[in-house]
């Protein structure tokens, strides 16, 4: 079910993710077991429980819970992208049995609940996540809607783990030298922009929001990639998107599997931590 209440993303917001998502469902890594177990106690215990889960891309954070919490009543999935809300869907639908789903295309910000039928009630959500989306979202404008739709005793999750641009190895470091070779030195965060580093922390976004009860746990996560998986990442990424080369994108990943194959012999490692910051307004945790 999709509901259209909401005003529509703008084109450039849409463009950015739209031709990653069939690349970003194949080799993205999922949300680590821990964090997830952590995002479900969450729900334990709550008359059937929402989701609300803020640049769903291709539904992992929704995906896990799915899983991982047996009784989750609704899911409430919100993206600017159509072409991520189609993956979402389809990785959804197999395993929703009663739990139902809306799938809203829309600015996080923006969102809105549908509005009830006659004699329903508005879902409101006991869990919001921003998994790996909060850094493109108006931080401080979208912890405010999460305070106007939020259940009371909700919790907001922020939660990701980096990308192979920030993290800092000998193979990383020599990729991204790479890229940068081809489309310069600054990160590019899409055919327009180039990425900004968020003015403030999430934390303190947090402090100025509604949900000022803070806290933050980290999960070490231990990768090993392939040159093929690599090469398959980053065409799912704003930073090294195909387009972004536009017809040296061929060359581009010739080099790229060159250059990783050399670094093969030890393995591709990724130490990554994944961070997730719970919070919760002030006297409502349980
Ligand atoms: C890096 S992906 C993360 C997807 C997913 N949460 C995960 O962890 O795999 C970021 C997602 O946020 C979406 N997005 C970006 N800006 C958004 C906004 N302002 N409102 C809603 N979704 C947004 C993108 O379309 C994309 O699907």
């Amino acid at each position: 079910m999709t509901h259209s209440s909401v005003p529509a993303p703008s084109p450039d917001q849409e463009s950015l993710f739209a031709a990653a998502a069939a690349d970003y469902a194949r080799y993205r890594p999922g949300v680590p077991e821990a964090a997830v177990r952590l995002l479900a106690d969450v729900l334990r215990g709550r008359p059937d429980p929402v989701l609300l889960d803020l640049g769903t891309g291709t539904g992992q954070v929704p995906l896990a819970l799915r899983h991982a919490v047996p009784g989750l009543a609704h899911i409430e999935a919100v993206d600017v992208s159509r072409q991520m809300l189609d993956r979402a869907r389809d990785a959804l639908a197999p395993v929703l049995g009663r739990c139902t789903l809306t799938l809203v295309h829309a600015a996080a910000d923006e969102y809105r609940p549908p509005a009830p039928q006659p004699g329903e009630v508005v879902r409101q959500p006991d869990l919001i996540t921003c998994c790996r989306s909060y850094h493109w979202m108006p931080g401080p404008a979208v912890l405010a809607m999460a305070d106007r739709v939020a259940a009371p005793g909700a919790a907001v999750a922020i939660m990701g783990d980096g990308s192979l641009w920030s993290h800092d190895s000998e193979w990383t470091r020599a990729l991204r030298e790479l890229i940068q070779a081809y489309l310069g030195s600054e990160r590019r965060a899409g055919t327009h922009a180039t990425y900004t580093e968020p003015r403030r922390s999430y934390q303190e976004d947090l402090a100025t929001s509604a949900f000022t009860d803070v806290s933050e746990y980290r999960y070490p996560v231990a990768r090993t990639w392939t040159p093929a998986a690599v090469v398959g990442y980053l065409r799912s990424t704003s930073f090294a998107h195909p387009d972004l080369f536009q017809e040296r994108h061929e060359a581009f990943e010739a080099e790229a599997r060159q250059l990783l194959d050399t670094y093969t012999r030890d393995a591709l490692q990724e130490e990554a931590v994944f961070t997730v910051l719970l919070a919760r307004r002030p006297g409502t945790a349980s």
